[in-house]
């Protein structure tokens, strides 16, 4: 098994996740490669002193050059979208393999400054996308692409959740424009909406868009409050065409949407058969079929088949936890030239696109 070592920029919610992915990696039955944490960079010193715990951490620094110019063979960045062009051409500069979090870019123009610096350095970079990890995903990826919806007629992307419902939550960086991006919403959680139509190869072109700024004002966590500029949900209504083929398909990142924790899914119809899978019910598949003149929907229990097999029994569930934990499998062994045909990370290609869909949702869009 070879041994990778990884530096973590960000050692936030994402930075964490990363860490206990690496934590019971044990799990993963045929991994070639065996990662390890030794660097780690935040500017909080609580949030480094968490990473203590792993018993592997060599440098622990607030400056991000550190694990830069340290050996560490691949970088996870997970900060906020205004220092990720900063981070991320840096990274690329220096040499190291990196998987950046989503964005890629604040906005377009740090995108393609982002990929650009990727394409001159060549090094092997990925932007973070895990829910087509989830078995039920990978599963309607794969009808689709070996055609067994015949010509798409209608398709839909969600990423759905509901923590800013409450008003009282006090603001945080995902909320601010200057910190987040012009697209709000769309910037932060529009490369898991993107990234399945994206990799069947659909052309997306964007129609119209919603753009909601639903609450304005949050508490400031110091006793007052502070403007809340970001768009909170958004819609996009976009064609989408396989070269042969066009069709509608709808796009909503929401970040109020009573009802939804996290839900991801993906509804699509053909004309000889349709899909639809929703994170919500994370075990089972939706399949529309023609029986006999007959017009089927049928339910899939797939129960916890992954890409990457795992020591968890195919009955049981497969949660969040495991997707991003897929995806770094995924990561690794695209690294080491061993991904055998299975999904690859979002690329930078694919999140480049990403932003040009938010920045024509931008352009196009309805704000209220
Ligand atoms: N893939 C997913 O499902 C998912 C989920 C949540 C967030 N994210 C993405 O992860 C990234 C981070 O989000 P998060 O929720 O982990 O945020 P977070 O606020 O929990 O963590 C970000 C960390 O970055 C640190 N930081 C800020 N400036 C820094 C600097 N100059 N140098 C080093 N560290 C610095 C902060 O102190 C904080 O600990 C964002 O790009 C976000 O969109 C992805």
């Amino acid at each position: 098994m070879t041994d990778v070592t990884v530096g973590v920029i960000g050692a936030g919610l994402m930075g964490q996740e990363l860490a206990s992915s690496i934590g019971r990696w044990m799990a993963l039955t045929d991994a070639s490669f065996a990662p390890r944490i030794t660097a780690v960079c935040d500017l909080s010193s609580e949030r480094r002193r968490w990473f203590e715990r792993l018993g592997t951490i060599e440098i622990s620094t607030e400056d991000y050059r550190e694990v830069l110019s340290s050996d560490v063979d691949v970088v996870y960045i997970a900060v906020p979208h205004h220092l990720h062009e900063q981070i991320y051409t840096a990274t690329a500069r220096a040499g190291k393999a990196f998987l950046g979090e989503k964005p890629f870019g604040f906005d377009l123009e740090a995108t393609q400054a982002i990929v650009s610096a990727i394409d001159e350095s060549g090094v092997f970079a990925r932007c973070s996308s895990e829910m087509p990890f989830f078995p039920g995903a990978q599963e309607a990826v794969r009808a689709v692409m070996q055609g067994e919806l015949g010509t798409i007629l209608d398709a839909r992307f969600a990423f759905l959740h509901s923590s800013d419902l409450d008003r009282a939550k006090p603001i945080n960086w995902k909320r601010r424009v200057e910190t987040c991006g012009p697209g709000g919403v769309m910037t932060d959680l529009g490369m898991h909406v993107f990234h399945v139509p994206l990799r069947l190869g659909w052309a997306i072109e964007v129609l119209a868009a919603h753009l909601q700024n639903i609450v304005h004002e949050r508490p400031d966590g110091e006793g007052g409050v502070a403007e809340c500029d970001t768009i909170d949900n958004a819609t996009i209504f976009a064609e989408g065409s396989t070269g042969s083929s066009q069709f509608p398909i709808v796009f909503e990142t929401k970040r109020i949407a009573p009802g939804e924790t996290t839900t991801w899914a993906m509804p699509a119809i053909g004309t000889e058969g349709g899909g639809s899978f929703s994170t919500k019910y994370p075990k089972s598949l939706r399949r529309f079929e023609m029986r006999a003149g007959r017009q089927v929907w049928s339910v899939e229990d797939l129960g916890s088949v992954s890409a990457h097999p795992s020591i968890t029994g195919a009955i049981f569930e497969f949660g969040f936890a495991d997707a991003v934990q897929q995806m770094w499998a995924s990561f690794f062994a695209e690294l080491a030239d061993d991904l055998a045909g299975r999904y690859a990370c979002a690329t930078p290609s694919e999140a480049l696109e990403a932003q040009r869909v938010v920045d024509d949702a931008l352009r196009v869009g309805v704000r209220r």
